[in-house]
């Protein structure tokens, strides 16, 4: 009977200090839910409305609308490098020393919601319709596979989940027996999140007895690698370098060893894939100077004359998009782990409950959801390494159900991808003109042995 009594008296204490923060940040409109619930749902909500940082959120909301242009700074081109032949082959080769060395880890930012997408399930789990079926996650996981069967050396993979999906994800890794990589090379760490609010600076409730919480941006990835213990893992393991990728693209090169190598000589603490726009409208992130420091800003924050603007030779002054493909120096994540990096608000479409306790699935935006994101710590350095990639050969991101950038678009990418190294291979594909050519990532990471 005691310890009944203690936990009822826990639970009225987290009670009464959530009632408290929640008439403190005029979020009133919770109390009824707080006090309408069962002890246990009561204390579960408590104890989630103590976690959020409502000074945070508060500062948060006040910079929704405020001119974007005022934080951009003065946006001036950033110098970038295009790989040629024989030097690709120096960057290859320290690549595959480092490799070879234990000296490179990956990263796969996997905790978002893919809600343009759909798809019911973490992202990472996406068949996009390959004749082989694979998913992301098998796709990159064979490719990493690849890699590390010819340097000899496993490649620690970390994956980001969120709260949301991480059971799911570490059953999918383990009902398919990691895709046959070693299971302890498989470092899964979970991000934090951040309430939805709506217009008003308010919170959303998911369902009568939970708050709606979303995973709070890829800008997490270093915060939590760090508060799970994956840093320290990296530490114990000596890593020198972590690329950095979304879980999205069916074309990543994951742990391209020219781009490590290139990082490592060049020896910037970050070091970045860019392509070619398309245009002006593209929507990508552009990656570009901003008050001399690098930067991505994101196509909707550049005033439409900057996103226009050309040089003498006639291209886009600021034409180079960001592919969140990125190599990370150990020392710089370790060093920047904590910092406080802005959250930027996204408008949305976020279920919620209405005032009948009922959840509604709103068919228009109807209330912000607060992300970091990754690029916001590329002005902690003074210069960084930039190249520019072929598009063809590197991107076929999943973002949406069908129109641009979606499982149609990126499998067109893939397949025409393969049976362009297959003819340069030497191998005809003359009869094969209506076929769809997969080939396993074990059999060939980037065109070789075919
Ligand atoms: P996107 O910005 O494309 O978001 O993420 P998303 O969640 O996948 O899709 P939408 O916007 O809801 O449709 C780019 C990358 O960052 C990861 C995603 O998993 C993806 O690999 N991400 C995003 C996280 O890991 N955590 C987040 O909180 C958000």
């Amino acid at each position: 009977l005691r310890g009944v009594n203690e936990r009822m008296t826990d639970i009225m204490n987290n009670v009464v200090q959530a009632e408290a923060r929640l008439q403190l940040y005029k979020q009133e409109h919770i109390l009824p839910y707080l006090r309408k619930l069962p002890a246990d749902q009561q204390d579960r909500l408590a104890k989630q409305i103590l976690k959020v940082n409502f000074d945070r959120l508060t500062e948060s909301y006040r910079s929704i609308g405020r001119r974007k242009e005022d934080s951009l700074g003065i946006l001036t081109p950033i110098s970038h490098y295009e790989w040629n032949e024989d030097e690709k082959k120096v960057h290859e080769k320290r690549g595959w020393e480092l490799l070879r060395q234990g000296k490179v880890g990956a990263i796969v930012v996997a905790g978002g919601q893919g809600s343009r997408l759909g798809h019911r399930g973490p992202k990472g789990t996406f068949d996009m319709g390959l004749p082989s079926g694979k998913s992301f996650f098998q796709l990159q996981a064979e490719r990493l596979l690849n890699l590390s069967g010819r340097a000899g050396r496993s490649i620690p993979w970390y994956i980001m989940t969120s709260p949301d999906n991480h059971q799911d994800t570490v059953e999918f890794f383990s009902l398919r027996q990691y895709f046959g990589y070693r299971k302890e090379d498989c470092i899964f760490f979970e991000q934090r999140t951040m309430p939805a609010i709506d217009r008003e600076g308010k919170l959303l409730m998911s369902s009568p007895s939970e708050l709606n919480l979303a995973p709070s941006g890829n800008g997490e990835c270093f915060a939590s690698l760090r508060h799970s213990g994956a840093l320290q893992d990296m530490e114990n393991r000596g890593l020198k370098w972590l690329f950095y990728y979304n879980v999205d693209n069916a074309l990543v090169k994951v742990a391209d060893p020219a781009f490590i190598g290139l990082a490592d000589i060049r020896n910037n603490p970050i070091a970045t894939k860019v392509i070619t726009k398309t245009g002006p409208e593209e929507k990508v992130g552009i990656v570009c100077m901003s008050s001399s420091r690098p930067a991505v800003v994101e196509y909707t924050e550049v005033p439409d004359p900057i996103l226009r603007q050309r040089d003498s030779g006639g291209e886009l002054a600021f034409g180079l998009g960001n592919l969140s493909m990125h190599m990370f120096s150990f020392d710089f994540i370790s060093r920047y782990a904590d910092e406080d990096i802005p959250y930027h608000a996204a408008f949305k479409k976020i279920s919620c409950v209405d005032a009948n306790g009922d959840v509604v699935e709103p068919e228009t935006p109807n209330a912000y959801k607060l992300e970091r994101l990754i690029f916001d710590f590329f002005p902690k350095i003074e210069e960084m390494t930039v190249v520019k990639v072929v598009r063809e050969e590197e991107f076929a991101p999943v973002k949406n159900k069908e129109g641009d950038d979606s499982p149609l678009t990126a499998r067109k990418l893939v397949l025409q991808l393969h049976k362009k190294w297959l003819e340069d291979a030497g191998r005809s594909t003359i009869g094969l003109a209506d076929e769809d050519i997969e080939i396993p990532p074990l059999q060939s990471y980037s065109g070789e042995g075919l």
